[in-house]
């Protein structure tokens, strides 16, 4: 039976840390060597697309890629289809989809031959988490995770994908969360990736930016507009407008309080220009970690001790 990356809440934590272990080793090795990795994209992306081709070709193996409007997943033919045809063909495939319950109908499908990796849905964002995490450890505890129990971290702005596989990752790792968002964009209950779900940490809901970065370690923050979600732009920027990210909420928050955000950032929008490239942000770490998240999953897919 194959492993699936396709939410942080999923996975039990020796896998989790077999993940954060994996995408940090320094030895070069041949995982994928000859094998090919499916990447079906139903949304635009550059740094998961990037991160996704490099570390497979690190690992020896090689992406074929697939765009939308090529697929058509249950529009052109159905996922179940997509799924058992690729399935001859391809050990992994990863996708960026609109649609989260698409993952249930491929895994069923290929009765779990093939492995399925989340690239992106509208309820999580789990490879941006792992980057997210190591980022955060290499920052605090010299790339420990282990060591993040406890440690602030403050999301502002509209709790989604990102924020809620943030929150799940951190959470797990015993962190203490808070989700602040105004009315409407706050975490929802269930669904695939639900921070409420997981016992260990603390998670605090706000709608006080200054009351949530005050105490935080970290603050981190996304795009007011999701992809999906342009429709709703004018709303969106009114309803998120004193959610902003600026100089002025981070001269609430402590001294040696850093700044994440997954990109792309829509700067004037969610974060400022002088935060996001100010002395506390750490976003191009961020988005080397994508590529060191990236090795650690596919290592952990293909890990030959599956028990
Ligand atoms: N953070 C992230 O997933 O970026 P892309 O949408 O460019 O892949
Ligand atoms: N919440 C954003 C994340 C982009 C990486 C979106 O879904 O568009």
């Amino acid at each position: 039976m194959s492993r699936h990356f396709i939410t942080i809440e999923d996975l039990a934590y020796k896998d989790l840390a077999t993940i954060y272990a994996g995408a940090c080793s320094p030895f070069d090795d041949e995982t994928l060597k000859g094998q090919g990795v499916a990447l079906i994209f139903e949304r635009p992306s550059l740094r998961t697309r990037a991160s996704s081709s490099s570390a497979v070709q690190e690992l020896g193996g090689y992406v074929t890629f697939f765009s939308d409007e090529e697929i058509g997943l249950d529009t052109r033919e159905s996922a179940h289809d997509v799924a058992r045809t690729l399935a001859q063909m391809y050990a992994i495939c990863a996708l960026r989809v609109r649609d989260h319950r698409v993952f249930e109908k491929m895994r069923v499908a290929t009765n779990d031959e093939m492995s399925l990796i989340n690239l992106l849905s509208d309820t999580a964002h789990p490879t941006q988490a792992v980057a997210d995490v190591l980022t955060i450890a290499e920052h605090f505890t010299r790339g420990d995770v282990d060591q993040l129990s406890g440690l602030k971290v403050s999301y502002v702005g509209d709790a989604t994908n990102v924020a809620r596989s943030l929150s799940v990752a951190l959470l797990r790792l015993g962190a203490h969360v808070t989700v602040c968002a105004p009315e409407g964009y706050q975490l929802a209950h269930g669904g695939g990736e639900d921070p409420f779900a997981i016992a260990s940490g603390s998670l605090l809901l706000s709608d006080s930016p200054e009351d949530a970065v005050r105490d935080a370690d970290v603050v981190y923050t996304d795009a007011w507009v999701s992809m999906g979600f342009e429709a709703e732009t004018q709303r969106r920027r009114l309803d998120l407008a004193s959610f902003q990210v600026n100089e002025s909420l981070m001269k609430k928050a402590k001294p040696g309080t850093v700044v994440l955000h997954c990109l792309p950032a829509h700067r004037g929008e969610e974060i400022t220009d002088a935060v996001i490239d100010g002395e506390s942000s750490l976003v191009w770490r961020q988005v080397f970690h994508r590529r060191s998240a990236m090795l650690g999953v596919l290592r952990w897919i293909k890990k030959e001790d599956h028990d």
